[in-house]
């Protein structure tokens, strides 16, 4: 294992991605982790970048004890101004950031770090820079603006990159990267998800023991549902899965959800249809973030009051609560005060943890949303749940603009069922990040056989991004736009028109509401 340790920057994450895409396994810690307190040796470190300046007070620093470890260390822009700020000053402030590419000249081929990656393009990110060599070190490589872009030390191995490897802007940085661990670390390439499997299995057993129960929420996605049958298979009947009707899921998604967690993946599940509770609550609420807190709410209230009524086994109260947490859900909250493992508030059962005194297991915690999904792929989750486009916690109750009662909920549901339907068959659907259909609370007026018609509006949304944060509307053809739009308004009770959303994200978001 490597450890990465993390000062804060954007790019942090990255490094774990690339290492881990030539299976090698790496954990990312705060940058303050008191290096006593690792329960194992990692065979290297790297130090990320980060926002601050190694000689401002209040900044972030590393324990000293990583040098005792004897083992390889690598510091990235800020973790090269912190290893040189241990070894004796040396960091300048620069005049102007630097921001963009440079070109790598390697000055000591020798250097194993910079095996074939001389003279490509690396991207530089920065405020300050070296201005003199840190005490032992020596120069590796220059770029034109960077006298310093990589220093080594001259009898440790230990060094320091002013640029990001981790960026794919820096053309041979995967390669930098692969030399570091790979060939100067010696760590081990065993990193694979059948792997993983086997190890999360034993550490569930292990952490739950043998007679404790667990209960989790499930949602039909593809995270609750891995993460499921991963209890599932570490310990049987005494996983529980609780799934929650709250009456704003989309068309036959109950029914769905129960047969293939139940017949389909042998999952110990209990569905609880609580649509009235939810929707009688909702009535005359229009606000979006009222909303939301409704069905957050009320299903905290619905989950523990089903798990009240599990009867463990053993006699004993339940233990655990499953989360299927990501990595970047994890990586968020990670800063250099300290790990705090917030969940998102958009996250349905973050609540849950304050009420019911519950142990947490988190088995996806270091995987990533594609990583996820290998492994539903190896556990043989079915491939459309594998795939699955994301589902916002509140459901159709923020597709839904203004009051969400059971009618408007029908016409939202049929609506996002024909467009779904009509994106998978034209082969689209893995194409596209996520699409849904929005019931606007709009009439309009429209003319149907020899009469006139005024009935509301759909608005179709499909988007492509890669995080998130920033979406791009996806370019139909006219053909498939104009075949959705027909099927809906004949097929749907209530719409007169329907509408193509072509704003991105910013200045939109993804959701309507
Ligand atoms: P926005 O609308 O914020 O959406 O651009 C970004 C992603 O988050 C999802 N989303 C939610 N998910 N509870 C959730 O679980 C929510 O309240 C919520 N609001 C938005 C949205 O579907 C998209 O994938």
């Amino acid at each position: 294992t490597i450890l990465v340790l993390d000062f804060g920057s954007q790019y942090s994450h990255l490094i774990t991605r690339r290492l881990r895409e030539f299976n090698v396994y790496t954990e990312m810690l705060p940058c303050t982790q008191k290096i006593s307190e690792l329960s194992w040796k990692p065979k290297g470190i790297i130090l990320s970048g980060g926002p601050y300046s190694v000689y401002e007070e209040g900044s972030p620093h590393v324990d000293h004890a990583i040098f005792d470890l004897g083992v390889p260390i690598l510091g990235i822009c800020y973790g090269m101004q912190e290893l040189a700020w241990i070894n004796g000053k040396g960091v300048a402030r620069g005049e102007k950031r630097e921001y963009g590419p440079a070109t790598l000249d390697v000055q000591d081929q020798s250097c194993p770090l910079f095996k074939d990656v001389d003279h490509s393009q690396v991207w530089m990110s920065h405020g300050d820079k070296l201005s003199a060599l840190p005490t032992g070190f020596t120069t590796v490589a220059t770029s034109d603006n960077s006298p310093f872009a990589a220093i080594a030390h001259k009898t440790e191995k230990i060094y320091g990159i002013q640029f990001h490897p981790e960026v794919t802007h820096t053309a041979k940085g995967n390669l930098l990267l692969r030399n570091f661990a790979v060939d100067i670390c010696k760590a081990n390439q065993n990193w694979t998800m059948a792997n993983f499997i086997d190890t999360e299995i034993s550490r569930i057993r292990t952490l739950v023991g043998p007679t404790a129960e667990v209960i989790g929420a499930v949602s039909g996605g593809v995270d609750s549902t891995v993460a499921a049958k991963l209890l599932s298979i570490a310990i049987g009947e005494r996983f529980h899965a609780i799934y929650v009707d709250n009456g704003v899921m989309r068309k036959n998604e109950t029914e769905t959800v129960h047969k293939t967690l139940t017949e389909g993946l042998g999952i110990n599940l209990t569905v609880v249809d609580a649509s009235e509770e939810f929707l009688g609550k909702l009535k005359g609420v229009t606000d979006p973030e009222k909303k939301r807190k409704i069905i957050g709410n009320t299903f905290i209230e619905v989950f523990e009051r089903q798990a009240a009524l599990i009867q463990p086994k053993s006699g004993e109260e339940i233990e655990f609560l499953l989360q299927g947490t990501l990595y970047p859900d994890v990586i968020e909250s990670i800063s250099f005060k300290g790990p705090s493992h917030t969940i998102k508030t958009h996250h349905n059962v973050g609540g849950l943890l304050d009420d019911m005194k519950l142990k947490l297991i988190e088995p996806l915690r270091e995987l990533f949303k594609d990583e996820v999904r290998a492994l539903g792929e190896i556990m043989e989750i079915p491939h459309d749940l594998v795939w699955r486009h994301p589902f916002p916690g509140p459901g159709l109750a923020i597709r839904v603009l203004g009051e969400v009662t059971p009618a408007q909920v029908k016409i939202a549901r049929e609506a996002d069922f024909i467009f779904i339907e009509e994106i998978k068959k034209a082969g689209l659907y893995r194409e596209i990040s996520q699409a849904f259909a929005a019931l606007l609370p709009v009439k309009s007026v429209g003319v149907m056989g020899d009469q006139r018609t005024y009935e509301q509006v759909i608005a179709l949304r499909a988007i492509e991004t890669t995080d998130f944060m920033t979406a791009d509307w996806f370019v139909f053809e006219a053909s498939f736009l104009k075949r959705v739009a027909s099927r809906i308004v004949n097929e749907v009770d209530g719409v007169a028109r329907v509408t193509y959303d072509i704003t991105s994200k910013p200045p939109a978001t993804v959701e309507w509401e």
